[in-house]
């Protein structure tokens, strides 16, 4: 006898099989009970009928509880007014583990900050599952994007001597006698790899002790970072369309089922397709004073702006062309107006901000190191990073693009932190 999962159920109907899982719930009926059940590939309902079952089994019926681990035989139908479409005829349940004590999530509504201190537990809940299902196809899909596209995986350190996003929201690391930092971005070191490879990416974690408590903010989040030698700003922004668009499309087609479980409105992801529009700062600026927000040229987006501007497009948008004191130091700066840096970020559409951040990088030795000194960073760490701009310099650009900010947009929830397995915010270290 087989033992197969709920996902595999087509392949066996008629036959006999055996299937391990959890007990979600159970119902009666008289002489017939069913037990629903979960396996982590979906939900199954099994029926129990008196003398079809073994006497113990159908016992059972009063002394199951929800999340006892179970062995279950059975013969499988089909049975199209059955969750997933299938039944299975239970000749006997086997219990593993026997639940003592009431699972502490139920039905009924908890409050976010309970279930988050429950997140060992709340995982196996649908929707739960339904967004890690989809985390999982998108990092799928980023990885077969970059490797069916010639880049070449070059994974960047996470202790690193130097800052590349700013230093206020460094995590400092005790680092044997010295400071190290965890990376905040990879970007740098794909900079070496663009140049030792042509096209490359890392995917991995970043951390960043953002003090904020917005929805959008993790200490510890994934980011992947593509960089090309010889790739300017145009072009960047193409691979990044390019990249979303793929990822859109890649979910549309494997996660059906679980945008339906969110309740995703798939439409507004279908328009999802490149080209996305372009604008500058700039305009940006004035599509804000054109719907009457106020804003001073010169700051940076905050939430509101994001949501006002995506308001505007049925597709992300791309905005480039940054007044260059607001961006990082290596950004490269516009040939025909010095105070702009080719940077660009991605808006998402719907409200859900920035999903994208990259540009140009400054290819030009004597600027970079001025624009170290100007942003009072330390130059003894980033000795190797100008020699880049000593051997054999080019045109190279590249981007990040924030993993569950991205997840968020596409699953429709309204905070980040559902999109990780195991959250990491200024509160919360466990579990
Ligand atoms: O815009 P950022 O800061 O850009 C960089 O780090 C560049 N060095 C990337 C590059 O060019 N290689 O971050 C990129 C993206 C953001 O657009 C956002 O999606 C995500 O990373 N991100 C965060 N996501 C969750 N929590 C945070 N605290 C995040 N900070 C940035
Ligand atoms: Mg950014």
């Amino acid at each position: 006898m087989k033992t197969i999962t709920i996902n595999d159920l087509g392949s066996f109907i008629g036959k006999t099989v055996k299937l391990k899982g959890w007990v979600y719930n159970t119902r009666s009926i008289g002489k017939i009970w069913f037990l629903i059940f979960r396996d982590g590939t979906g939900l199954l309902q099994g029926v129990v009928v008196k003398g079809e079952a073994t006497d113990d089994t159908f016992a059972l019926e009063q002394k199951l509880n929800k999340e006892d681990s179970v062995l279950i035989t059975g013969m499988v139908k089909k049975e199209p007014r059955s969750i997933g479409g299938f039944e299975i005829g239970i000749s006997e349940v086997e219990v593993i583990n026997h639940v003592t004590e009431e699972f502490p999530i139920s039905s009924k509504a908890h409050g976010a900050d309970f279930l988050m201190s429950h997140r060992h537990l709340w995982l196996r809940s649908k929707r739960q599952n339904a967004i890690m299902k989809i985390r999982h196809h998108v990092v799928n899909s980023i990885r077969e994007f970059f490797n069916n596209n010639g880049f070449i995986l070059i994974d960047s350190p996470i202790f690193t001597g130097n800052a590349v996003e700013g230093t206020t929201n460094l995590f400092e690391v005790n680092y044997f006698e010295r400071t190290a930092y965890l990376t905040q971005s990879g970007q740098l070191y794909q900079e070496a790899g663009a140049t030792a490879f042509g096209k490359t990416y890392c995917f991995g974690p970043c951390f960043r002790a953002e003090k904020s408590k917005t929805r959008r903010h993790l200490t510890e989040f994934w980011m992947v970072e593509p960089e090309m030698a010889f790739v300017d700003l145009d072009e960047n922004m193409i691979w990044a369309e390019n990249l979303v668009g793929y990822i859109i499309n890649n979910i549309l087609d494997n996660c059906k089922n679980e945008l339906e479980i969110l309740e995703r409105d798939i439409e507004r992801l279908r328009k999802i397709i490149p080209p996305f529009p372009r604008i500058t700062y700039k305009e940006a600026v004035d599509l804000l004073h054109s719907k009457g927000r106020e804003f001073e040229y010169g700051n940076d987006f905050g939430a509101i702006d994001e949501t006002i501007l995506s308001e505007n497009f049925d597709k992300p948008i791309m905005i480039h062309s940054w007044p260059a004191d607001i961006k990082a130091f290596y950004m490269k700066r516009d040939k025909d107006n010095n105070e702009l840096a080719l940077g660009v970020d991605m808006i998402a559409t719907e409200g859900y901000g920035e999903i994208i951040g990259g540009g140009q990088r400054e290819d030009d030795y004597d600027i970079l190191i001025n624009r170290i000194r100007h942003h009072d960073l330390p130059l003894e760490p980033f000795k190797w990073y100008l020699d880049l701009r000593k051997y054999g310099s080019v045109p190279h650009s590249g981007f990040g693009l924030g993993l569950e900010r991205t997840i968020a947009w596409i699953c429709g929830t309204k905070h980040i932190r559902e999109t990780i397995p195991f959250p990491r915010t200024m509160a919360r270290l466990e579990p």
